[in-house]
C-alpha cells in the first residue's frame, strides 16, 4: 500500500542518511543532520519504488535515495536564504541561516551537495558503469541545465517586465522541481540497467503536478501543517501556474497531469500501483 511504502521509505532513507553522515563532526555536520530531518521523502520513495520495479538490491537503492535527499535538502537550505526566498521556517523548524547564520547555511548546502556525489561514488552503491551513469545524470539534473537553472528563472521572474507565459513557466518548473523528481524516478532503471523512458514520462508529468500543488498550497495551505511559511509567492512576484492560469485552471491542469503520469506507467502493470498512488497523493497533500 502506498502509505505504508512511503513510511517505509521515510524510515529507510533516514537510516541511510544517518549512516553516511555518521563520521562527520563540527558545525556544518550538525547543520547537515538538522536539515536532513523530516520532509515527505517523495524523492527517496521514487528511487526505492523504481528500484523495486527493476529488482534492484535494496541497500543500493537506500544509498541512492540518501544521495537525492541530500541534494534536495541542499536546494532547500539555499532556497530559504535571505538572498533567495528569505524564509525562516522549514519542515517545522527554523531554517539553517536563522538557527546558525548565512555562511553556515551556504556551506551546509555545499557540503550536502558534495556528500551526495560521494555516496554515489562509493563502491557500495553499485558497479562502476552504473555509478558513472548515476553521477553524471545527477550532476546534469542538479546543475546549470536542471535545478539551478529553474531556480535562476524563478528568481529572475520576480523582477521581469512582463509575466512569464505557459511555456516559460513550464521550463522554470521543469528545472527547479522537475529535474530532481525525474532523476529520482529514473534512478531505479539506471540501477537495474533498464530503459528509463516510461518512468521519465511519468516523472515529467508528476514533477509539474507536484509544483502546481506546491503553488496551490502557498495560497490555500495551512502553514502549521506545511511546516513552512505560506501566502508569500504572490507578494514575491513568483511566476506559477496559479498566477498565470488562475486557481481553477491550475487545479484542472494538475489533475490532468496526474492522469498522464498514471498512464505512463502502463508498461509496468499492477507493479506500479504505489507509483500511481504517489501521483494522486502529490495533488491531494496538505504538506
Ligand atoms: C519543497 O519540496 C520544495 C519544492 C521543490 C517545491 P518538498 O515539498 O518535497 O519538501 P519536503 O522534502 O517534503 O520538505
Ligand atoms: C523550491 O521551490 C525549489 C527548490 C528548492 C529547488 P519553492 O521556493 O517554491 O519551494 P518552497 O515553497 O520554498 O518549499
Ligand atoms: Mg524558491
Ligand atoms: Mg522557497
Ligand atoms: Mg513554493
Amino acid at each position: 500500500m502506498f502509505s505504508e511504502a512511503l513510511l517505509d521509505a521515510q524510515a529507510r532513507v533516514q537510516r541511510a542518511l544517518d549512516e553516511v553522515m555518521a563520521d562527520l563532526d563540527g558545525t556544518v555536520a550538525d547543520a547537515m543532520r538538522y536539515t536532513c530531518q523530516g520532509g515527505k521523502r517523495l524523492r527517496a520513495f521514487l528511487v526505492m519504488e523504481s528500484a523495486r520495479l527493476h529488482g534492484v538490491d535494496r541497500s543500493a537503492a537506500d544509498r541512492v535515495a540518501a544521495a537525492i535527499e541530500a541534494i534536495h535538502a541542499y536546494s532547500l537550505v539555499h532556497d530559504d536564504l535571505p538572498c533567495m526566498d528569505d524564509d525562516d521556517l522549514r519542515r517545522g523548524n527554523p531554517t539553517v541561516h536563522v538557527k546558525w547564520d548565512d555562511a553556515i547555511a551556504v556551506l551546509t548546502g555545499d557540503a550536502l551537495q558534495t556528500l551526495a556525489f560521494d555516496v554515489l561514488a562509493d563502491p557500495r552503491t553499485g558497479s562502476p558503469d552504473v555509478q558513472v551513469a548515476l553521477i553524471s545524470s545527477l550532476a546534469k539534473a542538479s546543475g546549470a541545465e536542471g535545478m539551478v537553472l529553474g531556480q535562476v528563472l524563478d528568481i529572475e521572474a520576480e523582477t521581469a517586465d512582463a509575466p512569464l507565459d505557459l511555456q516559460q513557466i513550464t521550463r522554470l518548473q521543469a528545472g527547479k522541481t522537475g529535474a530532481l523528481i525525474e532523476w529520482s524516478a529514473c534512478a531505479g532503471a539506471l540501477l537495474g540497467r533498464a530503459d528509463p523512458t516510461p518512468l521519465r514520462q511519468y516523472a515529467q508529468a508528476l514533477g509539474l503536478a507536484f509544483q502546481i500543488a506546491d503553488d496551490i498550497l502557498d495560497i490555500e495551505g495551512d502553514a502549521a501543517k506545511a511546516g513552512k511559511r505560506l501566502q508569500k509567492d504572490e507578494d514575491a512576484g513568483k511566476a506559477t501556474f496559479v498566477s498565470l492560469l488562475g486557481m481553477n485552471a491550475a487545479k484542472e491542469r494538475a489533475a490532468a497531469l496526474v492522469a498522464d503520469a498514471e498512464a505512463a506507467l502502463s508498461p509496468y502493470g499492477n507493479e506500479a500501483e504505489n507509483l500511481k498512488a504517489a501521483a494522486r497523493f502529490v495533488i491531494s497533500r496538505d504538506t
